[in-house]
């Protein structure tokens, strides 16, 4: 019964060096800092003795300065507790260059990186990881290429870089970015993150649908009623108004998070495991998406931006009144939208989207209804709830199946019951985080978790339709809602309209 079946082995990674671009910011303390320490720590040897990571930032700052800021981060953002054995060892492997933004920077970081090498007998395989704005893509690369950092994919040591979602902030600068990247870059040596792809649930969404028999064969539009992705979260803009502002939500979680689990959640079989085989099933829902035409946006999609309101007992500001942010700004915090996947599988079957910045709880869940029976034996004359098959992505990862049974007694009495499987009662320990696996898979040379490049044009035409039309359009509504809730009114409507309800996540 306990039987583990190991498909694909994680294998040791060669030793190399880390830069991350950036490392003064939020991103490298709240997730890459403590993703490379539980390496450290827990990885059983998954990752190189030998490891070097050189912080480059702005910032004027020691080393020990350097060292001292990641231990704080660690501490505060890492699923495992502090270990002073491992943090030593992983101490020594941290390094910190200032002058990102100075005219020497890139030449200065190439001398750093090749005595960094030396001292501690490296070979000169190098990781670039863009922690910096996206708008710094462009100019990053080409300075990196000026110094002479990027080596040719064919030789004995490799040159990666990673990037981070979104790429481009619309469909004509993804296309720039992805273009000018391979002009310096071959494919193999790109990697672009999208961390959803590294979170254990979603990766098991693959194993649920095609290592089991049952799901697949009620997997279409003869059997199931309509598809629901939420993604909720708790949190309100944070920190991050410079970037937010300038994104919004369909943008930061639509064109990526949530298209990356619809196309999961839709794809066909892939004909094997390997990066391009399923790369190109996901690509395939993306193509079946049906654009949205003139006035869709208005009809199909919903915008909203939280107001103040109360979470948890106490107050909190709405957008506008958070720091950095604009008085008049119409950045969007919550997006709803139905869309249709046309192909075989698919076609009739709404898919409901919707994500937003201070929703109740943060909770995210792919909800697959079935169809009701005939109304022939227990539904004649009363509605009994539809199954429903819930896909916990998080918290408390999981699935559950609601069905209907017998409620015993002496009547014939039907009530809702749920069979439900929680990952953390089933298996023993915690999961990795999603950078752990993803900057693993980097060390390794692994693609199958990241976004291909066609998979980012396919998303930004999808939403580019709906940019456009907010953009020429300023009276579509942006529905304010008040912190706590699950979004606008208008939301409901949406999936009301079609005789529906949201689920709450
Ligand atoms: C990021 C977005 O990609 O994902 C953030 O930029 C968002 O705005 C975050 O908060 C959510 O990630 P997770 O793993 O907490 O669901």
């Amino acid at each position: 019964m306990n039987q583990i079946w190991t498909i694909a082995q994680t294998h040791p990674v060669p030793p190399c060096t880390i830069v991350i671009f950036g490392a003064s910011g939020d991103l490298a303390a709240r997730k890459l800092l403590p993703a490379l320490y539980n390496l450290e720590h827990c990885g059983k040897d998954a990752i190189p003795p030998k490891i070097a990571i050189l912080g480059f930032a702005r910032r004027e700052m020691s080393v020990e300065a350097f060292r001292a800021k990641a231990r704080e981060a660690i501490t505060r953002f890492s699923r495992l507790k502090m270990d002073d054995e491992s943090w030593r060892r992983f101490a020594q492997s941290l390094d910190y260059l200032a002058g990102l933004d100075r005219p020497d920077g890139f030449a200065r970081l190439k001398s750093r990186l090749e005595e960094i090498e030396k001292e501690r007998g490296l070979p000169p395989n190098r990781i670039f990881y863009l922690a910096t704005p996206p708008e710094a893509i462009i100019e990053t690369v080409e300075k990196l290429h000026a110094v002479g950092l990027i080596a040719p994919p064919d030789t004995p040591h490799f040159s990666r870089i990673v990037v981070e979602k979104p790429i481009g902030h619309d469909l004509q600068s993804a296309l720039q970015i992805i273009n000018m990247m391979r002009k310096y870059f071959d494919e193999t040596q790109i990697f672009r993150i999208d961390h959803y792809l590294g979170k254990e649930s979603v990766q098991n969404l693959m194993v649920l649908r095609f290592a089991n028999s049952i799901f697949e064969d009620f997997w279409n539009n003869a059997r199931i009623d309509h598809v629901q992705i939420t993604v909720a979260e708790e949190e309100g803009l944070g920190t991050r108004a410079m970037y937010y502002d300038g994104a919004g939500a369909l943008r930061d979680m639509v064109q990526n998070h949530i298209l990356q689990v619809l196309a999961l959640t839709g794809m066909e079989p892939p004909v094997s495991l390997a990066a391009d085989a399923v790369s190109d099933a996901k690509v395939n829902v993306l193509r079946s998406l049906r654009p949205l035409g003139p006035g869709d946006a208005r009809k199909l999609v919903v915008r909203g931006q939280y107001a103040a309101g109360e979470m948890d007992g106490k107050r909190v500001p709405g957008y506008l009144q958070e720091e950095g942010i604009r008085e008049t700004s119409r950045t969007e915090t919550f997006v709803a939208l139905k869309a249709q996947v046309d192909n075989w599988r698919w076609s009739g079957v709404p898919f409901y989207l919707r994500t937003g910045k201070r929703l109740p709880r943060r909770a995210s869940a792919i909800f697959v209804q079935f169809k009701r029976v005939p109304e022939i034996l227990f539904n004649r004359g009363v509605s009994l709830p539809p199954d429903v098959l819930a896909i916990r992505i998080q918290p408390d990862e999981g699935f559950s199946l609601e069905v209907l049974a017998k409620r015993p007694g002496l009547d014939l009495s039907i009530q809702p019951v749920r069979m439900n499987l929680h990952y953390s009662a089933e298996f023993d320990g915690a999961s990795p985080d999603a950078y752990e696996r993803l900057l693993l898979d980097v060390m390794a040379g692994d693609h199958t978790l990241f976004l291909g490049a066609r998979f980012v044009r396919s998303s930004w035409e999808f939403v580019q339709g709906i940019l456009d039309q907010w953009q020429s359009d300023a009276s579509i509504p942006l529905e304010p809602y008040a912190a706590g809730t699950w979004g606008p009114k208008a939301a409901d409507d949406l999936i009301r309209a079609d005789g529906r309800e949201w689920f709450a996540p």
